[in-house]
């Protein structure tokens, strides 16, 4: 394959994933593309299975059917570890981190473990990953909290921790599960710039959010599931004119809401 062919192939592939809880489809036959450098935004109701997709994707939780790949490999059934080391690697919904260990240190479990498979005993942590972490503390704007102990940390700044804790591995594809779930406008703000110096930074990202002025603002793509289908794929501007969306999702007052940001959007 030529060079520009192979950087035309998508990054990441899923192809008719599903996923079952007893005879319940999570997901469902699920097929998408994420090009290189692209943002994806994925959305849709409570329960539409948004999470359960990221779980089969990275190795949380096996596929029942489908295949997944990244970077024109097959890593269908890989381990979380695995897939990290090869570049794919997310955040959660709810808050994770060590909660007795400092920002710091939390980015560090990112990015010694995260960059390459190491064993311990003998754990040294090199100049390069301490360098990492510190850029990923940098980059999501952690600076000023590097010696604060997690538990005391606010919501919005365990967000990030969690973000830059995933960043600190040198990712390829960061996915990113509601990533301003809970925060306020000025938050949702902050890490609204913090996801668009990590795509100058060259990464790709797929994140899930509710939060649809977030999303549509990110967003080369929209994705939206519902029962664990893809009830719509394509542009953030079509979002408001998809009768279907419209109805199980957004509601007539969330639509003429984004119908206006678009337009704005559009002027500015
Ligand atoms: N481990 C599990 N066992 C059984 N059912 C599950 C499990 N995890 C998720 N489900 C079910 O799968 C469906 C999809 O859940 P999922 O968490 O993926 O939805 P979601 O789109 O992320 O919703 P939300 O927007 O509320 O986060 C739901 O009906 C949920 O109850
Ligand atoms: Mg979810």
């Amino acid at each position: 394959m030529s060079e520009a062919r192979a950087s035309d192939a998508p990054l990441l592939a899923c192809d008719g994933v599903s996923k079952f809880y007893g005879a319940m489809a999570a997901v469902h036959e699920l097929s998408f593309e994420v090009k290189r450098g692209e943002v994806l935004g994925i959305g849709g109701p409570n329960g539409a299975g948004k999470t359960t997709l990221f779980d089969v994707i990275t190795g949380l939780s096996p596929a029942s059917a489908g295949r997944v790949a990244f970077g024109g490999r097959d890593v269908t059934g890989l381990k979380p570890e695995q897939l990290c080391h090869r570049g794919l690697v997310r955040t959660f919904q709810l808050n994770a981190g060590y909660d007795t260990l400092s920002a710091r240190e939390n980015v560090l479990v990112g990015s010694y473990f995260g960059a390459k498979n190491v064993v311990i005993p003998g754990l040294r942590v090199s100049a390069a990953a301490k360098r990492r972490a510190e850029e990923a503390m940098d980059l999501v704007g952690l600076a000023d909290s590097r010696d604060a102990i997690v538990k005391s940390l606010p919501v919005y700044k365990r967000k990030l921790l969690m973000i830059a804790s995933a960043v600190a591995t040198e990712p390829k594809l960061l996915m990113l599960d509601e990533p301003v779930g809970g925060l306020n406008p000025h938050e949702i703000d902050a890490v609204m710039g913090v996801i668009k110096r990590l795509r100058e930074a060259g990464l790709t990202i797929v994140l899930i959010e509710h939060v649809m002025r977030f999303l549509v603002a990110l967003s080369d793509r929209v994705l939206i599931m519902h029962h664990g289908e893809k009830i719509y794929e394509g542009a953030p501007e079509g979002l408001v004119h998809d009768r279907t969306v419209v109805d199980v999702y957004l509601g007539a007052g969330t639509a003429d809401r984004l119908k206006h940001l678009l337009e704005t959007k559009g002027a500015a």
